[in-house]
């Protein structure tokens, strides 16, 4: 949370590694967390949560839940029990909702409290402040929210901001002008407690967690595929949420960066058990694949509603590859570690399409070109993606004296780790103090495997 604010950025430099051998997990999937805490949150009596990821991004949501009137207890580790107030029954918070560095947190609980008859201040540290809210703000307004926002650069609206829940809520049909699973929940939890039936239209398919768990707690949900292959997704109104017991399964976007840790680092040889392999999740592996990466999917299997599997991988030559936009949304936070794999391979990758990776937690075009740049990759930026010429497997130079910038961006710092790992003198990081909102045990399992 803004905890980072109060204390001092820890810089690092990743080293080289021997092999990357044996068998990890990584913690439990981001999105499925935030989502068990919301829903369980909204049921009528007690939701037991396995696996959560107890990272910051995560622990945001639960405090603004418990601010709204839920009980969130964590019972062992990843273990929680959230006692839900029921749906429309959500109480005014005393104070600001401090959403830390957490978008997801931000944009889903903004959809919530947007049919409730309270009232909610949305605070952010400085990345999450810069971030745009006004692709939520416009259709939570169409159903009658009312939100006061701080105006941003380029027109934008951003946080702190003041949203006035409507009750009732007007359903609405809303087809997404940008491909975003944030703005999709944030209209569908809206939904639920708006009287009769919220519609989203998505042309192109973002992941589907919401409305797997939302059908889960017993929501009135369908979802049509069209022949052009846009959802559209209707939510009934006034629903009434049943407890559940959910069972998070690893975080893929987590388990990215031991996959191409592995790909990349000679003689690694990994096992990555119960990584969560939702098709609207599981891009990179498609391409990783595709650029030659042996990565087997062992005991596949469904834990909570989603498939899973442990994933064997080794290390591999890989080639640069043309990535096709089209496999940028179920990819969408794991590009920045897609390009370190790049900077490696064999030949020429291009990536275009990418105008949302611009306003992620960091402009992570622009983050992730100055990174590679100081290891001593090749790397061009255009203004929709990176063009980056690999080494043919050798290790990058390194050696950076001036770190790494990280931009309050967690995905930056791991990717320049495993940077750090397939390079000759190490690369340097700014601050590894991000790590924490979405992997606290990232270094630890890092060195674990990285000593071993
Ligand atoms: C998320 C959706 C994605 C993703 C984010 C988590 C979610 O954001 O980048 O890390 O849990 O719904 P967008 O909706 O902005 O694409």
């Amino acid at each position: 949370m803004s905890s980072h604010a109060e204390t001092q950025a820890k810089p690092r430099r990743f080293l080289p590694s021997g092999p990357l051998t044996g068998r990890i997990r990584v913690p439990g999937d981001k999105s499925i967390s935030h989502r068990s805490i919301m829903l369980g949150a909204l049921a009528v009596g007690r939701t037991h949560v396995t696996g959560l990821l107890e990272g910051e991004d995560v622990m945001a949501t639960a405090a603004a839940m418990r601010a709204m009137g839920a009980t969130i207890e964590r019972t062992g580790e990843g273990r929680w029990t959230v006692d839900g107030v029921g749906v429309g029954t959500l109480l005014q918070p005393q104070a600001a909702l401090d959403m830390g560095n957490s978008g997801t947190s931000t944009r889903l609980l903004m959809g919530l409290v947007a049919s409730h008859p309270i009232t909610a201040t949305f605070t952010g540290d400085a990345s999450l402040s810069k971030r745009p809210m006004g692709r939520v703000i416009e259709p939570l307004s169409l159903m009658g929210a009312d939100v006061s926002a701080t105006p941003g650069v380029h027109g934008t609206q951003t946080l702190p901001l003041m949203l006035r829940g409507a009750r009732p809520a007007v359903p609405i049909t809303y087809r997404l002008p940008v491909a975003s699973a944030q703005v999709k929940s944030a209209i569908l939890l809206a939904g639920l407690n708006t009287p009769g039936v919220t519609t989203v239209i998505e042309p192109v398919p973002t992941r589907d967690h919401s409305e797997r768990m939302l059908r889960g707690f017993g929501a009135d949900l369908s979802v049509d595929v069209e022949a052009d292959g846009t959802r559209v997704i209707r939510i009934v109104g006034d629903a009434e949420l049943k407890p559940q017991q959910i069972d998070v399964p690893g975080d893929p976007s987590s388990a990215a960066f031991f996959i191409v840790a592995a790909l990349l680092v000679p003689g690694s040889d990994l096992v990555i058990e119960n990584v969560g392999l939702n098709p609207t999740r599981a891009g990179l592996i498609e391409v990783l694949r595709a650029m030659g990466g042996a990565i087997d999917c062992l005991d596949p299997r469904e834990v909570g509603g989603e498939p899973v599997a442990d994933l064997h991988v080794r290390h591999s030559a890989l080639s640069g590859i043309e990535v096709d936009p089209a496999i940028a949304p179920s990819m969408i936070d794991e590009f920045p570690i897609l390009f370190v794999a790049a900077a490696l391979a064999r030949g020429r990758t291009v990536t275009r399409g990418l105008d949302e990776l611009r306003v992620k937690e960091s402009d992570r075009l622009a983050a992730m070109r100055a990174a590679l740049e100081l290891a001593g990759a090749r790397v061009q930026e255009t203004e929709d993606g990176l063009v980056i010429d690999g080494t043919g497997g050798d290790p990058l130079p390194g050696g950076n004296h001036q770190p790494v910038a990280t931009h309050l961006d967690h995905r930056i710092a791991m990717s320049m780790a495993i940077a750090g790992l397939a390079s000759r003198a190490g690369v340097a990081v700014d601050d590894t103090r991000p790590i924490a909102t979405s992997f606290p045990q990232f270094e630890a399992l890092l060195d674990g495997l990285a000593g071993a």
